[in-house]
């Protein structure tokens, strides 16, 4: 049952003590093989950035810089893909279908340029807020868009509605009762990033991650980290990052139970949910050790530093620098490093989810990737 929740006294930080204790079931085999089929697949950079590691007082910091994803400028189609690819070889065969979806940019994107790949339409309702740039991308797949004058539940609803009708699927990043598949699909598609960061960090000599931070919207992303790591030895503690004005996973962790936040704007537009997925609920209620919530200013912030070392990050991409400050410096940081269990010679790995090209950071040119 998932209740409505006022953000009013919501603290900015939760830890869960125990979660890096628990385990789960690995994803299936074969994935990441899909992936490299993939016209334009190569693993992301995994960048290190000894500025960073010596200013949150750690080890080493790497980021992985999602900016040249497939030149979608986003992770996302490695779940679009790999639950397109479910959906349409469950089709009657001969059968053409309209893939509908709900997305603040980069979903929608992603599904879209999967439709046209393997020959299919798509349509993607947009809610309101998401970036010019953004919206002509999703257009310049082929996709017809729908702008939605409401918040991202709203368009979502108004996805499931379109996608009723004969020979339309909807490719749903976020779960409900009764729509589970296909984002367990698109969780299962993300696995392919944690494994990419396993490969390259092995590659570094730098072993297991002690923290790895996710920017999380309805929190599939982090579902599919908890998944990997939660699955495997080395268990690093794991922390989601969300706007202060979208912070569901947090609320919902603080309350111990999925609840709905009301949301507002904010430029960290793919992190604007303010429901976590069904799906991912039970996954982050007993996986993840910790949430923090951060503001379009210290989003912003990040964005400028990561720019100045290198790497173009979009808002939501930068939200994991801006929460890894938030939890590992300023006021009282010593017990909210005590609950990660970083020392001074922790490896962190920030998922630096976007580059700017596929949400312009307010003030930077807009670029199209
Ligand atoms: C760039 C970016 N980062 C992070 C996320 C968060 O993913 P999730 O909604 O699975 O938590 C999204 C979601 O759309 C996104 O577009």
């Amino acid at each position: 049952v998932i209740t409505s929740f006022t953000t009013e006294r919501l603290p900015r930080w939760f830890a869960q003590p125990g979660a890096r204790a628990w385990t789960c079931a690995p994803v299936p085999a074969g994935i990441q093989d899909f992936h490299a089929g993939l016209p334009g697949y190569a693993p992301t950079p995994l960048l290190e950035r000894p500025a960073i590691a010596a200013e949150l007082g750690v080890g080493r910091v790497f980021v992985k810089d999602e900016a040249a994803r497939m030149d979608l400028a986003a992770f996302k189609v490695l779940g679009a893909s790999w639950a397109v690819h479910q959906v349409l070889s469950r089709r009657p065969a001969g059968t053409e279908l309209l893939l509908v979806t709900a997305s603040d940019g980069n979903h929608g994107r992603a599904v879209a340029r999967m439709a046209r790949l393997f020959g299919q339409r798509a349509r993607v309702f947009v809610p309101s807020g998401v970036h010019p740039v953004a919206v002509a991308a999703i257009e310049a797949e082929g996709a017809q868009v729908t702008e939605v004058a409401g918040t991202y539940d709203e368009a979502v609803r108004l996805a499931a509605e379109a996608a009723r009708e004969p020979s339309a699927a909807l490719v749903q990043d976020t779960s409900w009762p009764g729509y589970e598949q296909v984002p367990g699909w698109i969780v299962e598609g993300y696995s392919t990033l944690f494994a990419e960061i396993d490969g390259q960090l092995s590659d570094t000599g730098a072993g297991s991650p002690g923290l790895v931070v996710i920017p999380a919207g309805v929190g599939s992303l982090a579902q599919a980290a908890v998944t990997h790591y939660r699955s495997h030895a080395g268990q690093p503690a794991l922390m989601t990052v969300e706007p202060d004005t979208a912070a569901c996973v947090l609320a919902s962790l603080t309350r111990h139970e999925p609840v709905t936040v009301p949301t507002g704007t904010t430029i960290m537009a793919g992190l604007n949910c303010g429901t976590p997925s069904l799906l991912a609920w039970p996954c982050l209620r007993d996986g993840l050790d910790a949430a923090v919530a951060v503001t379009d200013a210290d989003s912003l912030a990040a964005a400028r530093d990561l720019a100045g070392g290198g790497i173009a990050a979009g808002p939501c991409g930068a939200a994991a620098l801006a929460g890894a400050r938030a939890a590992l410096t300023g006021e009282a940081n010593a017990a909210r490093r005590a609950a990660l269990a970083i020392g001074p010679d922790a490896t962190v790995v920030l998922l630096s989810t976007e580059g700017s090209a596929a949400n312009p950071v307010p003030g930077e040119p807009p670029r199209l990737g």
